[in-house]
């Protein structure tokens, strides 16, 4: 199935790196979002990073004018009726996408590959709650979008072979690695590295070592690029929890019980680097561990 078109619901910051890497691939893009002011942002957020990339030497000018001007945007979600895939990159609440599905559907053409970028819920349940579960399967992007190279590509039960293959040759076209994935709870990536965070919130909250002498542990013995306490400040800590509990949840297993420490951190509003606080304070030039 030949894709030209994509339609990406959400602009947050996964969608607007999303919809940057299609543009630069050459794919016309139709960015939507509830809110202006979001879609304002993501386009600024794109401008801003294409033009590091130009500075950088790793795009051309034209590249970067070319792709500019294939990222359409509308608040109007029926707009994305005619796109060949559509990426679905909202808020991640069960009852936001399902509605985002809902309106969508009466609008599609019949061959539209329908895919959400969820970080965690079952893509056989989203699926089945539309006309297509043949055509409906997990795109999920890391982030940041742009610099990250791997893109989980997630069956549901009923996704078929022409739908998978085609994702697939999008992922080609990025020049990004895709990981297939069945569709268990939070996949491959989050099912391994999340436990791992909560391990960390653990080591912490026994007192076993402080924020600095953990994430020291990491980085230089086991050759981690951030430790893992920095990097749960960099996913956001309320995020960390809900993945969590959707192990736990999923999997009934009370290896995965989120760490009471790690949902302290989230009542109390300390969420990581996007509240300024979290197991780092980044209020001041540099970030100090809050304990
Ligand atoms: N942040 C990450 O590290 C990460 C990584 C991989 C996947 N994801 C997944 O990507 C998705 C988006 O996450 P994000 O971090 O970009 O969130 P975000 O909060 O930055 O952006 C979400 C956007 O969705 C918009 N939105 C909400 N309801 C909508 C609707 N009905 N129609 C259209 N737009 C709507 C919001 O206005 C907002 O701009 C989630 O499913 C999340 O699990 C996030």
């Amino acid at each position: 199935m030949d894709i030209q078109t994509i339609g990406i619901v959400g602009a947050g910051q996964m969608g607007n790196g999303i919809a940057h890497v299609m543009a630069l691939a050459g794919y016309d893009v139709l960015l939507t979002d509830v809110s202006a002011d979001a879609l304002q942002a993501a386009i600024d957020t794109i401008t801003g990073n294409l033009d590091r990339q130009v500075g950088r030497g790793k795009v051309a000018e034209a590249d970067r004018d070319a792709a500019l001007a294939r990222i359409k945007t509308t608040q109007t979600l029926s707009d994305l009726g005619q796109s060949d895939l559509v990426i679905e990159a909202a808020t991640e609440r069960e009852t936001v996408k399902q509605a985002i599905f809902e309106d969508l559907i009466p609008h599609l053409k019949p061959t539209t590959i329908l895919t959400s970028n969820t970080s965690s819920i079952s893509i056989t349940r989203l699926a089945s709650r539309t006309d297509r579960p043949e055509k409906f399967m997990g795109f999920h992007f890391m982030n940041p979008v742009p610099v990250m190279q791997l893109v989980e590509l997630i069956r549901g039960i009923a996704t078929d072979k022409e739908t998978f293959a085609a994702c697939q040759a999008v992922v080609d076209k990025l020049g990004k690695t895709a990981a297939s994935a069945e569709d268990f709870p939070a996949f491959i990536v989050n099912r391994i590295l999340m436990p791992m965070i909560n391990e960390a919130v653990y080591t912490l909250y026994e007192g076993v070592g402080s924020v600095k002498s953990i994430d020291s542990s990491l980085k230089l013995g086991a050759n981690h690029p951030m430790g893992p306490l920095e990097l749960a400040d960099f996913i956001g800590l309320d995020t960390c929890l809900a993945i969590m509990n959707v192990l736990h949840d999923g999997l009934a297993d009370t290896k995965y019980r989120p760490c009471p420490l790690l949902t302290k951190y989230v009542e109390a509003g300390w969420l990581g680097r996007k509240t300024q606080r979290g197991f780092y304070d980044y209020r001041g030039e540099v970030p100090v561990p809050t304990r």
